[in-house]
């Protein structure tokens, strides 16, 4: 997991939308500084609350080199997609670049118990659970309020929707979209790249590239 209690507490958000404000807030209620965001080139902004928009992200390859990183490019889904695309992209761009200035993002009200493996920037926001025995892969995302319960195992770069709940045992493969509120029933595998739509239930394995409900 990152370490991010350096002296320098200074954090940009790339991309600017709802997920990057969302960040903000955790980012903050972390001790972290949030100067602001870039926009990324081609996803919509979305300007509000207190996060000011520093440029585009032209700006981190010129005059910003020392401030700490979160991805706040969230998932644009369909039924054909899970949307995840940018921001996977923005993750490997960084760390390929430089890879220790990427943040992971643990809000102090999220309740994470017992032994549970968090990867590389990863994202766990406000009143998430996440139980004992479960690993969390580099770059996904708990979002709000979600529930991952023991020993799952959910891959990289995937994203799990506000209030869903993931019963024990759960495997997500790599690039997932995990809607709000959709529940995972005990024990089902979810092949990589597959969308679950928001309020549904996984009562039986979706393969690669699938979707639920069929
Ligand atoms: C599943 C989802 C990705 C489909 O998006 P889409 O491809 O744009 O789908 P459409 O709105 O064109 O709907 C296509 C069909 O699926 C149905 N559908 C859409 N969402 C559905 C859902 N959540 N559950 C069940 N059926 C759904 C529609 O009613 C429609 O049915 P029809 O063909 O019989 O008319 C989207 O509806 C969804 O659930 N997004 C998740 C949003 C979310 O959780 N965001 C969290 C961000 S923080």
């Amino acid at each position: 997991m990152t370490t991010f209690l350096r002296e320098n507490r200074d954090t940009i958000i790339i991309g600017a939308g709802g997920h990057a404000r969302v960040l903000q807030s955790s980012l903050e209620a972390m001790g972290l500084v949030v100067l602001g965001a870039v926009e990324k080139i081609g996803v919509a902004a979305a300007p509000g609350g207190t996060l000011e928009i520093l440029g585009d992200e032209m700006r981190l390859s010129e005059d910003l080199s020392t401030e700490w990183l979160a991805i706040g490019v969230g998932a644009v889904p369909s039924k054909d997609t899970t949307g995840l695309h940018v921001r996977r992209s923005i993750y490997e761009t960084q760390v390929s670049q430089r890879r220790d200035r990427l943040v992971s993002v643990i809000d102090p009200t999220a309740i994470i118990r017992g032994a549970v493996e968090i990867g590389h920037a990863v994202q766990i926001l406000a009143g998430v659970t996440i139980q004992t025995g479960t690993r969390i892969g580099n770059n996904t995302v708990a979002n709000t309020g979600c529930c991952i319960d023991h020993d799952c195992d959910i891959g990289n770069h995937t994203f799990v929707g506000p209030g869903a709940v993931l019963c024990g045992s759960v495997a997500v493969g790599e690039g997932c979209f995990i809607g709000a509120n959709a529940t995972v029933l005990p024990g089902i595998s979810i092949g990589r790249n597959a969308v679950i739509a928001a309020g549904s239930t996984v009562v039986q394995d979706v393969p690669p590239d699938g979707y639920n409900p069929r």
